[in-house]
């Protein structure tokens, strides 16, 4: 059944979405107050780097199920609307800006009365504080026929797509789950998704708050996976211990498992970060701040990895200043073009504080990277070009062909063959052989080759003496 619906904010969570659900065959419109942005999707012009995203824009522009709109009064006739706005970290603190939902939900109420009480429903899929939705629903209780459910997204950037149209699951948070209002909601929205509740994918509805929780939560305990292994990491340098050796063993216990142990320079992006830091504000607001106040930690060990990295470039320079540094990446991850946040372009813009002479180059994030560190860093698009002349360069984005860059070829382009492996994604052994000095976080590089005590053991030599002379 093809439903007419807004998407109100078309961020990356909105812009995915509204394509996605033209995709599955529903008349959408998308709104957002950047008029810029919106000219630019009602042209076909993706305002960011997402796998398969140009062609279902191409698509539901081209069958006319998908327009774009700056105007509010064009969404009365919507029996659905989707909230996608961002909620940024403040300005003034940890908690989230809710400024942008806030005033989209009451610019939305402005226009509901057109529709005289038809059954309308409103879904946010922003990600909130738990007592966000029940808030808003207030906004919204004066005005007969219309219901707000709470539907977090827990899209990854690079899947957005595949994210949106086959998600692990659906989570309905709704106002009271025995009300018979909620269940009109919860079918109406069925409705919406059954191109992908068809594919099994399992749909939970909960309160409200549980809903909200659920997201905050899931991208809590990420974070938390990300920097319990690079934790470890510190410890692995200082012992002498190889950081993807443990994480290869302890993934293979199915309760731990092995996502999301990757150790290296961390996680960035605009989720995770200002995601931890909203979850520790809204826990101090409801009188609980201890709960949650090992993500503090968890903040500081990704923060300590950035650092880490300017430490160990200093050490195989014998001091940055002046010298010229290499980054291999500028996005937070591979795939993606975005830098909010981005490790890279945090470690690039330090070692540049540091006195170094810093390009960095990435094959689709370049352009972000201007807005945010041009005129600090050199941005040199054409990756051979990047190296040229480099005395070290710094892989921390980890994109493919920087994973299949040619050792040999790479050492015939830089001035001094050394390199510092922020995700440990090449094989030090190959880099070494080609004439490269190579370290990497979490995997210490002991002196004068000794070997490391996970190596001493297998070789049947390790005694508490060859341990302690290791340290
Ligand atoms: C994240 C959540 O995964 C997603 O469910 C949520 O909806 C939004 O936030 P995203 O920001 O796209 O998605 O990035 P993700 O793939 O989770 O990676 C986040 C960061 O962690 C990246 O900087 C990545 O490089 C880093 N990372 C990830 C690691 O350092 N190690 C890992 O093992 C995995």
């Amino acid at each position: 059944m093809t439903t007419t619906l807004s998407v109100i904010g078309v961020g990356y969570l909105g812009a995915v979405h509204a394509a996605s659900m033209a995709e599955l065959g529903h008349d959408v419109i998308g709104l957002d107050i950047d008029a810029e942005r919106i000219a630019a999707l009602q042209a076909g012009i993706p305002p960011f780097h997402e796998p398969g995203f140009e062609d279902l824009l191409a698509t539901g522009l081209e069958t006319e199920r998908l327009r774009f709109t700056t105007d509010y009064a064009d969404l009365a006739r919507a029996d659905v609307h989707f909230l996608g706005l961002g909620t940024p970290q403040r300005a003034d603190g940890f908690g989230a800006d809710l400024s942008h939902l806030e005033a989209a939900v009451d610019a939305l109420a402005e226009v509901l009365p057109a529709r005289g009480g038809a059954p309308t429903l409103v879904v946010g899929k922003s990600t909130v504080p738990a007592g966000t939705a029940r808030k808003l629903a207030a906004r919204l209780s004066h005005l007969e026929g219309v219901y707000l459910l709470w539907n977090p997204e827990f899209l990854r950037e690079g899947f957005a797509v595949q994210d949106t149209l086959t998600p692990d699951r659906l989570v309905y948070g709704v106002h009271d789950p025995e009300d018979p209002a909620a269940e009109q909601a919860v079918a109406m929205l069925d409705d919406v998704y059954a191109g992908v509740l068809q594919h099994q994918a399992p749909r939970l509805v909960m309160g409200y708050e549980a809903a909200e929780l659920v997201k905050a939560s899931a991208n809590a305990f990420l974070a938390t996976k990300i920097s319990f292994i690079n934790a470890v990491s510190e410890m692995c340098e200082v012992t002498g211990a190889d950081v993807t050796d443990v994480a290869r063993a302890i993934g293979m216990d199915d309760r731990i498992g092995a996502k999301f142990l990757r150790a290296g320079v961390g996680f960035g992006g605009g989720c995770l970060p200002k995601d931890i830091r909203a979850f520790m504000a809204s826990a101090e607001e409801h009188g609980v701040g201890e709960s949650l106040g090992f993500l503090r930690e968890v903040d500081a060990v990704n923060e300590r990895r950035r650092e880490r990295v300017v430490t160990l470039a200093e050490e195989l320079l014998g001091g940055v200043e002046g010298r010229r540094i290499t980054v291999l990446g500028a996005a937070f991850k591979p795939n993606s073009d975005d830098t909010r946040d981005s490790p890279a372009l945090d470690v690039a813009t330090r070692l540049r504080t540091a006195g170094a002479e810093v390009t960095v180059t990435d094959p689709q994030a370049l352009e972000n990277a201007r807005r945010r560190v041009g005129g600090l860093v050199e941005l040199e698009q054409d990756t051979d070009a990047a190296l040229r002349g480099a005395e070290l360069t710094v892989l921390l984005t980890e994109w493919d062909e920087y994973r299949d860059l040619d050792p040999a070829q790479a050492a015939s382009l830089v001035a001094s063959p050394r390199l510092i492996d922020g995700r440990n994604v090449l094989d030090p052994s190959a880099w070494r052989e080609a004439g490269w000095e190579i370290r990497s976080l979490g995997r210490a590089e002991l002196p004068s080759g000794r070997p490391s005590v996970a190596k001493a053991a297998r070789g049947g030599a390790f005694t508490a003496r060859s341990q302690a002379a290791l340290v």
